[in-house]
């Protein structure tokens, strides 16, 4: 009865297990259990993958972002989304920063250039912008911004392994990008991060700062984390980038059959808006829907969706000026934040969704409609 199993939000997607035993048993055999050879070949790969100099692997996205704020060594306020996931502000708090939130684009979700430089003052350190679900935000303006003021601009590219802007992978934009590769990510280590860079001072902090802040010498040079990547979780990162075109295609052919069929049923729903020339990895596919028009809410919708069996997320919510942690913060208008984080939701996503289960959520999506 595989219509009685709930469709999850999202899942890896894994070769079976052979195809990775072979690296497993060679990390076993040698008893190199951290940032070994394995570690080393993943960085190659995804520094070559992105067409940067340097990629820092990391035990997380938020470790990678930590230690990059903290070679910045800026004081004072980070300008960055509050629509974002709610650990994205966690490395400007720990670096004693005040994240100061501005609004977002309606159409791409992502941090809105106007609103950023609206913000901007003599205490403004830096411009932090989230490539949101996979969509790249718009580097160009970011970076006139980042220039014009003398900001350092980095991004939240958790989401954005494999994505790309004007024919370029995100990677390489602003001072450093650092991407997530937990389970619910494209590309996945088990969990990690990659800290992507062309700054050579930057790559070489990071790696120390990995490190507690030791580059081997036995003295720590700065103050560091402890957060490498194991070699079993570069192993796994590896497999999962010599799959990662052929998973991005997947979800991209995913996300185009669920587009065109759930609009055929609601002509007024919204999708994410993938802006001319870029490409995004769908991390999240969502639906936008607007009370007004089509008279029920978000939350109507992921009720119905739960009641049935399909997983549906409230991504993001609340926004990250809700939240407690983030109470000092300082921030602008954040309207269209308001209006987007009531309506938008996440429906299952990956590569390896059939087209069942596809079919499923199209068919729940019509009982929803035509019950209504
Ligand atoms: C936008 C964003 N930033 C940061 C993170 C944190 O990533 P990690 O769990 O690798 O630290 C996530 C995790 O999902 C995320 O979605």
């Amino acid at each position: 009865m595989a219509s009685k199993k709930t469709v999850p939000i999202t899942r890896p997607t894994l070769e079976a297990h052979g195809a990775y035993a072979p690296s497993f048993k060679k990390i076993i055999g040698s008893g190199m259990l951290t940032t070994a050879g394995h570690v080393r070949e993943f960085e190659e790969r995804t520094a070559k993958y992105l067409g940067v100099k340097y990629c820092v692997a990391t035990s997380s996205c938020t470790a990678g972002l930590m230690l990059v704020f903290k070679h910045l060594g800026l004081r004072g306020e980070v300008i960055m989304p509050s629509f974002t996931f709610l650990a994205s502000g966690l490395p400007v708090l720990w670096n004693n920063l005040t994240p100061v939130f501005a609004d977002i684009d309606p159409h791409t979700y992502c941090l809105d250039p106007e609103a950023v430089e609206k913000l901007i003052n003599k205490k403004t350190a830096a411009i932090f912008a989230t490539h949101v679900f996979g969509v790249p935000a718009e580097v160009e303006k970011l970076r006139a911004l980042a220039r014009k003021y003398k900001l350092k601009l980095v991004f939240d590219a958790a989401h954005a392994f494999g994505s790309s802007h004007q024919g370029l992978p995100v990677g390489g934009f602003g001072h450093a990008e650092v991407f997530s590769l937990s389970p619910t990510k494209v590309l996945t280590a088990g969990e990690g991060g990659i800290v992507a860079t062309n700054d050579k001072a930057l790559a070489t902090f990071v790696k120390a700062g990995r490190n507690y802040g030791d580059m081997g010498q036995n003295d720590i040079t700065h103050v560091g984390l402890s957060a490498r990547m194991p070699e079993l979780s570069a192993a796994l990162g590896l497999r999962s980038l010599r799959k990662l075109d052929a998973n991005l295609k997947r979800r991209r052919a995913a996300a185009a059959y669920l587009i065109g069929e759930l609009a055929k049923t609601e002509p007024n729903l919204h999708f994410q808006k993938i802006p001319a020339g870029a490409e995004t990895t769908f991390k999240d596919f969502s639906v936008y829907v607007d009370p007004k028009t089509l008279g029920y809410t978000r939350d109507d919708l992921h009720d119905y969706f739960a009641s049935r069996g399909v997983t549906t997320r409230k991504y993001f919510y609340p926004p990250l000026h809700k939240m407690k942690a983030y109470r000092g913060a300082r921030k602008g208008s954040l309207a269209v934040t308001e209006r987007i984080t009531k309506n938008v939701l996440s429906l299952p996503m990956y590569a390896h969704l059939t087209k069942a289960d596809m079919d499923r959520i199209i068919r729940v999506f019509k009982e929803f409609v035509h019950a209504r």
